[in-house]
């Protein structure tokens, strides 16, 4: 299944942070107990490429992508090591044409109207939405989508269980992102059954909101 097809069932994306690539593989898995088989695998450690890696390896339902990607360099390192998807905090044209050469969905960060536009531009057709919470959050979306008519967005940034609902009831919301569902503590404790449970939970709220 393509990440769109994924995204589209199940529209949740959970950030993985780690070190390790060991407990890369037990976080993602315990996210796809809980039916989130989608893995943005943020750059935020030296050893993060090596954790998006093992989770491909170890867990071929799950579709493990890059994330936090801040240069073309970056990308291209990702692509080497078999990202199936990008996402950048804010939009870069670099990292863009990495994505595009290598034919692999690209979400960039855009914030503003400007940004959005500038995404358009490119001929890109979903963004993420950085930070969601402080850039206006459901309000903003909703002015943003009435404008930019084809565009779907990924917010990300501020995502709870909570708003969950009301950010996938924006109908241009392809997806939405966050670190809520892998706590540091959980993983911490090897408490790998807490994960499994926010997923499921954030599987129940995500069907819920979109059968309404
Ligand atoms: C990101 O990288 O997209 C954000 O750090 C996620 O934000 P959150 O921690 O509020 O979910």
């Amino acid at each position: 299944m393509s990440i769109n097809e994924i995204l589209t069932t199940t529209p949740v994306v959970p950030l993985v942070q780690s070190d390790d690539p060991e407990t890369a593989v037990r976080i993602s898995r315990a996210l796809a107990d809980g039916g989130l088989k989608v893995a943005e695998v943020v750059l935020r450690t030296d050893r993060a490429l090596e954790c998006m890696q093992a989770i491909a390896d170890e867990l071929p339902e799950v579709i493990a992508g890059a994330g936090t990607v801040l240069s073309a360099e970056q990308a291209e390192a990702a692509m080497r090591d078999g990202a199936r998807f990008i996402v950048s905090p804010g939009l870069d044209e670099g990292v863009v044409a990495v994505a595009r050469e290598h034919g692999v969905p690209v979400y960039p960060g855009t914030m503003t109207p400007g940004e959005v536009q500038r995404a358009f531009n490119l001929g890109l057709d979903t963004v993420k939405f950085f930070p969601a919470s402080i850039a206006g959050g459901v309000p903003a979306l909703t002015a943003l989508s009435s404008v930019f008519r084809t565009m779907r967005f990924m917010p990300t940034g501020g995502v709870t269980p909570k708003n969950l609902p009301e950010y996938l009831a924006v109908p241009a919301v392809l997806a939405c992102g966050g670190s809520w569902l892998t706590p540091a503590d959980a993983i911490g404790a090897g408490n790998y059954d807490a994960i499994t449970q926010l997923a499921s939970e954030a599987v129940a709220i995500a069907k819920q909101s979109r059968a309404g």
